[in-house]
């Protein structure tokens, strides 16, 4: 279908729409200023180059969505955190303990507590990472002055006192109203250590487990609602084949019970990155029983590969851009892994959970090796944005997400330097998507010019929508550019919408960041680079930037 429209600028404007599902033919062009007089003969010679060669000569930027037909949830889990003992994570980072001079509740830093908050954390992975496959809970319950200590030996070889435990995670997972995750240890625990555990926690009856935890305080059992089979079993948590821990997930799973009406939803180890076999494995051989309702998986954005990696703040374009490229395969990953489970589990009954996920940088110099601390830059703030739209557009298979780490560690939210705490530009793009948690996906098509780079090239925008409970539209999106604005047109089907309101997070320079020094560098703003008019919103996304768009009736 085609039609004219000319605005107030008297500017004619040639619209080419079709319905969204014709994807290829969906078109909206913005053609140059004409007189009158001699519009028609001009668009039925420029309808037919664009019919022609639409495709090829004309890269307009254009995102249709359609807003009256809400698809899948996208499950606030996604939108979830990863708590490791790793460097200044937990001890440092979250936990102060009781007699610090840091103002805390029961031991947990209120400014992280409070930052925490306003980003809504859905749910919250513990104690590990590698450091899962080590840590035997016992350690870490009771009175403090008796807990063992222990040497985190994935970790930088430091010893901890174990003050934070069981209890104190299931502590901090109430302060921030989050769900709990927790990840057991298959490589170096035993069947009835990890049974133990989950009575420990959600059991109501007579049995020792229930009656350790009330000597320990605490009478009622917890809600528990995710929990690890292992991590990385395939490395660091046992170095096993994937047939070897396919056979041990079912051992271990089989003891893990569903107390009173705690219902586990149990997580077997998945693969990292590509690694399609481990998926086929693990579905082919248990996905037809309920051993596991969610397969996890790992990946991590390493800029020119685990030699190399760059630096987090100190980089030059092509690192820019190779974290982009890097950022958006997870795209393909969760495709190729998808498409197996759908071969096995085509109702969609198990979900992914991608519990490991974010840029991986070489640690900050002076800094201890094995602790993994990075500063976070404006890239991270787009690489988030791009991995949050990509895991909303598969909210039907992705059920629940874990950025790596929440504190001091890899892509963090918040750093933390003694009493001092500082947001990330990736902390902002958490505030700014969590409209999208619990909301209903919305069919986009998105349209784009590329970004290139040297002989690569790669889409220059990411974006994703959503309508939440109330009826309100959220449209995300980034400009992965770094050098150029791109204006997008968008056509809003299906409803109509009174008010637009939005919020930028961008910077002047590709590497800026927050420092103790200077918090306030890169940070949210009011967004007024957009014009709605008949159901079309025009959208100028500066370069470098994540734009969150509210649409009202
Ligand atoms: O997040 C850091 C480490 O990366 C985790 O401990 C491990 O699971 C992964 O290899």
């Amino acid at each position: 279908m085609y039609w004219l429209r000319k605005d107030r600028t008297n500017l004619v404007k040639v619209c080419v729409l079709a319905p969204w599902w014709q994807k290829d033919n969906v078109r909206y062009f913005n053609i140059v200023p004409m007189k009158k007089s001699s519009v028609f003969l001009s668009i039925l010679f420029i309808l037919s180059v664009f019919q022609i060669n639409a495709q090829d000569k004309v890269r307009v930027n254009q995102l249709v969505i359609v807003a009256n037909n809400p698809g899948t949830v996208i499950d606030k889990d996604i939108y979830g955190h990863f708590s490791e003992h790793l460097g200044a994570c937990i001890y440092g980072g979250i936990w102060v303990g009781t007699d610090s001079k840091i103002p805390n509740t029961y031991g947990i830093r209120n400014d992280v507590l409070l930052a925490l908050r306003e980003i809504k954390v859905p749910n919250l992975r513990w104690p590990g990472g590698c450091f899962a496959d080590t840590y035997h809970w016992k350690d870490g319950i009771g009175p403090k002055e008796k807990r063992t200590s222990i040497v985190n030996t994935n970790w930088g070889g430091i010893t901890e006192d174990n003050s934070f435990g069981t209890h104190e995670f299931m502590k901090l997972t109430e302060l921030l109203g989050c769900d709990a995750y927790i990840n057991g240890n298959v490589g170096s625990g035993s069947v009835r250590e990890m049974a133990e555990w989950i009575e420990y926690l959600t059991s109501d009856s007579e049995n020792p487990m229930t009656k350790l935890r009330k000597e320990n305080g605490r009478d009622k059992p917890w809600k528990l609602k995710y929990f690890a089979i292992g991590n990385e079993n395939w490395g660091c948590g046992g170095n096993m084949t994937d047939e070897f821990y396919a056979n041990t997930m079912r051992q271990y799973s089989t003891f893990l019970n569903d107390y009173a009406d705690n219902k586990l939803y149990r997580v077997a180890c998945g693969p990292s990155d590509y690694n399609f076999a481990w998926t086929e494995t693990l579905m082919k051989d248990a996905g037809t029983r309920s051993m596991f309702q969610g397969l996890s998986i790992h990946y991590y954005s390493v800029v020119d590969g685990w030699g190399f990696k760059g630096s987090a703040t100190k980089f030059d374009e092509r690192e820019w851009f190779e974290t982009m490229r890097l950022n958006l395969q997870m795209d393909n990953i969760i495709k190729g892994h998808a498409a197996i489970m759908d071969r096995y589990d085509p109702q969609k009954t198990k979900g992914l959970v991608i519990d490991e996920w974010g840029n991986w940088f070489n640690v900050e110099p002076g800094t201890n090796p094995g602790f993994l601390y990075q500063q976070n830059s404006m890239r991270d703030a787009v690489t988030a944005a791009i991995h949050l739209n990509i895991f909303n557009q598969h909210a039907d298979r992705v059920k629940s997400a874990n950025l790596a780490q929440m504190v001091n560690v890899l892509q963090s939210v918040i750093l933390t330097k003694d009493d001092k705490m500082v947001l990330t530009p990736t902390y902002y793009v958490f505030r700014m998507f969590k409209v999208h948690q619990d909301a209903q996906l919305l069919n986009i098509d998105l349209r784009c010019e590329d970004y290139v780079n040297g002989s690569k090239k790669i889409q220059a925008i990411s974006a994703s929508a959503s309508v939440d409970k109330e009826g309100k539209v959220h449209i995300s999106l980034a400009n992965l550019n770094p050098n150029k604005p791109v204006v997008l047109t968008c056509p809003v089907i299906g409803d109509t919408y009174k008010k637009v309101t939005g919020e930028i997070l961008t910077s002047s320079e590709m590497n800026s960041f927050n420092s103790f020094e200077t918090p306030d560098v890169v940070k949210p703003v009011t967004f007024n680079g957009f014009s709605m008019k008949e159901g079309i919103l025009t959208i100028t996304l500066p370069s470098k930037s994540v734009v969150v768009l509210e649409l009202t009736k």
